[in-house]
């Protein structure tokens, strides 16, 4: 039913009915509002040779009188100037042990304190080989093919590239956290809820499944992880990705990427780069310093490229005033000269916005055409027409064909792959229940939503429940929704029930979704307790009466957001305000005036201002059970009842008022404006910039409680010599202060990520229930160097049992001690004394330290 309208809603504004009075969602095609126009070959040449990316290494090479074709419209800026060239495979040797040889069907098994850096380039060499060959009996127009999607809804899946010879062409499809646009498939928690875990192994172990029920309905490519940074609080698709600091996500898409391609799909990361709001997405440029973007926004892309990740989105967005399909700078030099990357960039869905695009390094066009349904392309034709005239060099195309061809080869997609068996464009087609990848997935859904739901409060110990003789469930958000788990498509409407994923194309069709109400059902029928409900959240005196007299008051509140092409009670994609939807402050008072148990449940796409009855005495307990997916009612139930104690650590910061944050939403616009989004904060995002203005928070970043104590000791850094290595010579450069060489792949160099330093301590379990902890290391350098106060670095997860310690370990690598030279291009070790901090959160330390000098 939901399905059937997604054709409708790329005609153009449309408004689907929402279930409640207050809200209403209206859905515009995300293409259609690229207002960028094409003509196919003409004689006038429009480049200029512009590059505002401020610190662009290229020069020019480039007549602009050779140009036979033209691109022309309002958003078109001049293009840069390009240098090219095909970047080759990195020849380092791998060093054994350190260092496998990995293919990215077997990634090393996940290490809570990674001692391996798996090296991809011989797999990646011997896929280029197949490649190679593959292609070299090609003409100009089955390479140009090869990078040209075959327009929307030109095949079953979201993008579709034309089979080649024996080259089958690949299905992509969305989304990060499941298989999207068709059935008996699992809704996985949303990137937020993984990240919130803190817990490599669960992180790997939902990117595994991810990419197994991928590749059983035959998709090749899937496009996620999102790995865009929580920049804006109020940032529309957060969710969809790993949080607000840089190693974290980086650490996440990492797990997530070897997970994925073990499973045997080609994984994306996604939007490259620097795409941080949803408001006129097609139309700001994100202004940001190149030591900004290499520390925060860049950094989960280049652990993404370490992890083998085969494809890269480039984004909707400008950067510093270049489209983001169009950069020369963060293409070709930063993606595939710095980090060395061997697979190929696709456009997100019509941000191709030039066919020259091709030389600033975009391999390949989604899903084909200029605008959806525009029956034109910046590929195809006009790609053929500019290598037949030389403006574009064959050498290019082939370059551009070889990456492509060679990911399908390199993830072994040439071995009895799976034939593809959904269809995004009529969910009635049977192909879609064909075949069943859901396996025993749901125990995976149902572990990670409780591993990553966070205990902000909790007073008198009122939680985990025991037994109580009644509980009273308050709010729809407790409630299965009213028709069924996907009332709206693309779950883009105001949630009638508990609110599991947000909106957009990050989302799948959930097979069955299990509410609080049923899971709590089923407890209460063990523990013989009575259960009553209330799931109006309009009715504020109902609620308050209706929880006099019970033992404990569980209130429900959620908050929506999604990507932009959807709008929902208000809401462009990004959120209008930090507020709980329905009135969910006014809930929460009704029923903490009246019930001195009063448990507040979240489900939220991001932070929350909770002033308003945080501290109020009747609320005993605050659970922050971020998107859980199809087992949320369950993962929640686990947490309340103790079956798993509560190890998830926030993703972000809590501030008591929405202008706390460093950043905020920019608005307004006309329809021709570019939107100038200056990341002015630079390195001092979220709690670096609370640490850095002395802000308090409301819940700090890294913060998390559990129904156990936890007591470190016996801190210890050792510095890790490598036995037997090549690489030498750099590592001493890099000790005497020398910056890392400019050369391919010298962000990404094996030598950079090797443990450098091991630090090791103990943590006891001082409670009486059996816990995990969370520790976490954090940098803090001289203030002559320019770093945020403290910078997360690492952390791991421990579970003890009561009275028991366990031995942690936690390893720096010299990339993970090193800031970014703008003037050298380099990674360098900084001047002065670095000092530590391991704590269990980014404002509780417990024990410091000095990296040896
Ligand atoms: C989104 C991408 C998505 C693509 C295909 C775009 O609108 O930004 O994240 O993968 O559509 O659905």
């Amino acid at each position: 039913m939901a399905r059937r309208l997604l054709s409708l809603l790329l005609l153009g504004p449309y408004v689907v009915a929402g279930s409640s009075s207050s809200a209403s969602a209206t859905v515009s095609s995300s293409a259609s509002s690229t207002p960028v126009t094409s003509s196919a070959a003409s004689s006038s040449a429009t480049s200029s040779a512009t590059s505002s990316s401020a610190s662009s290494a290229s020069t020019s090479s480039y007549s602009a009188t050779s140009y036979l074709a033209t691109e022309t419209g309002p958003l078109t800026l001049p293009i840069s100037e390009y240098t090219f060239s095909p970047y080759p495979t990195p020849s380092l040797a791998p060093d054994p042990p350190v260092f496998p040889a990995t293919d990215p069907l077997y990634p090393p098994p996940v290490s809570p304190d990674p001692m391996v850096v798996p090296d991809f380039a011989p797999a990646w060499a011997a896929a280029y080989t197949k490649a190679k060959a593959m292609i070299s009996g090609w003409t100009i127009e089955q390479k140009v093919n090869v990078s040209t999607g075959v327009f929307w809804e030109g095949g079953v899946c979201v993008g579709n590239t034309p089979p080649i010879e024996d080259y089958p062409g690949l299905c992509l499809q969305d989304s990060p956290l499941g298989v999207r646009d068709t059935d008996l498939v699992t809704s996985f928690p949303a990137g937020i809820t993984a990240a919130s875990t803190w817990n490599r192994a669960l992180i790997r172990a939902r990117g595994v499944a991810i990419g197994e029920e991928n590749r059983g309905k035959g998709v090749n490519v899937a496009l996620g992880p999102m790995m865009n940074m929580g920049r804006v609080a109020q940032g529309g698709r957060n969710w969809e990705g790993f949080g607000a600091d840089p190693y974290l996500s980086g650490e996440a898409a990492y797990e997530t990427i070897l997970g994925m391609q073990s499973g045997g799909v080609q994984a994306t990361a996604k939007h490259y780069i620097n795409n941080e709001q949803e408001w006129k997405r097609t139309q700001y440029s994100s202004n940001v310093d190149d030591r900004t973007e290499h520390e925060i926004y860049a950094q989960p892309f280049m652990r993404a490229v370490m992890a083998g990740v085969s494809s890269v989105m480039c984004s909707y967005n400008l950067i510093n005033d270049t489209y983001a399909c169009n950069n020369n700078k963060t293409l070709n030099d930063l993606m595939k000269r710095e980090f060395g990357f061997q697979g190929y960039i696709q456009s997100d869905w019509s941000a191709t916005m030039a066919t020259l695009s091709a030389v600033a390094g975009l391999d390949m066009t989604m899903p084909g055409d200029i605008t959806f349904g525009s029956g034109t392309s910046y590929f195809g034709g006009n790609l053929t027409a500019f290598v037949m005239n030389d403006t574009i060099s064959m050498e290019r195309l082939d370059d551009m064909a070889t990456r492509i061809v060679a990911a399908w080869y390199y993830m072994h997609q040439d071995e009895n792959y799976p034939n593809v068996t959904l269809n995004s464009f009529n969910p009635y087609d049977p192909i879609n229940s064909e075949v069943n990848v859901q396996s025993n997935h749901y125990e995976i859904v149902r572990e990670i939503g409780a591993a990553g739901t966070v205990l902000l409060k909790n007073e008198r110990g009122v939680l985990p429940l025991d037994k109580p003789k009644s509980i009273v469930l308050v709010g729809s958000d407790a409630a299965p929704p009213t028709s069924g788990p996907n009332e709206y498509t693309d779950q883009g409407g105001d949630p009638s029930g508990i609110l599991a994923m947000g909106w957009g194309s990050g989302t799948d069709n959930f097979t069955y979704l299990i509410s609080p109400y049923e899971a709590i059902q089923q407890r209460a029928r063990l523990d013989q307790t009575s259960v009553f409900w209330n799931f109006d959240d309009w009715n504020l005196d109902a609620a308050g009466n209706d929880v006099i007299g019970m033992e404990v008051a569980i209130v429900f509140v959620n908050s929506d957001s999604g990507e932009g092409y959807i709008t929902v009670d208000g809401n462009a994609g990004d959120r209008q305000n930090l507020t709980a939807w329905h009135q969910g402050d006014e809930l929460i008072l009704a029923v903490a005036a009246q019930n001195n148990n009063t448990i507040v449940v979240t489900n939220s796409v991001g932070p929350l201002i909770l002033e308003p009855w945080v501290e109020h005495p009747n609320v005993t307990a605050i659970v922050w059970a971020n998107l859980g997916g199809n087992e949320a009612g369950n993962a929640v139930m686990d947490i309340l009842y103790g079956n798993w104690n509560p190890s998830g650590r926030l993703p972000y910061t809590i501030a008591k008022s929405p202008m706390d944050y460093p950043a905020q939403l920019v608005l307004g616009g006309t329809a021709a404006d570019i939107l100038s989004i200056n990341y002015t904060e630079g390195l001092y995002i979220d709690y670096r910039w609370f640490d850095y203005m002395n802000i308090t928070p409301r819940y700090e970043f890294g913060f998390g409680l559990s129904y156990t104590t936890f007591e470190y000791s016996n801190l210890a850094v050792t510095e890790v010599y490598p036995a037997d290595y090549a690489q030498t010579s750099l590592i001493d450069n890099w000790a005497n202060g020398g910056a890392t060489p400019i050369a391919e792949g010298s962000t990404t160099a094996l030598w950079l990520h090797m443990p450098a330093y091991q630090v090791t301590f103990n943590v006891k379990n001082t409670g009486s229930v059996y816990g995990g902890e969370i520790p976490q290391l954090y940098l803090h350098h001289d203030a002559s160097v320019g770093e945020p106060p403290s910078v997360l670095k690492g952390f791991t997860n421990v579970e003890v049992a009561p009275g028991q310690t366990a031995p942690v370990s936690i390893t720096l690598s010299r990339y993970d001690l090193s800031v970014w030279d703008v003037v050298r291009q380099g990674w360098a070790k900084p001047e002065g004394t670095i000092s530590f901090s391991i704590g269990a959160s980014s404002r509780d330390f417990r024990l410091t330290g000095t990296i040896p000098a």
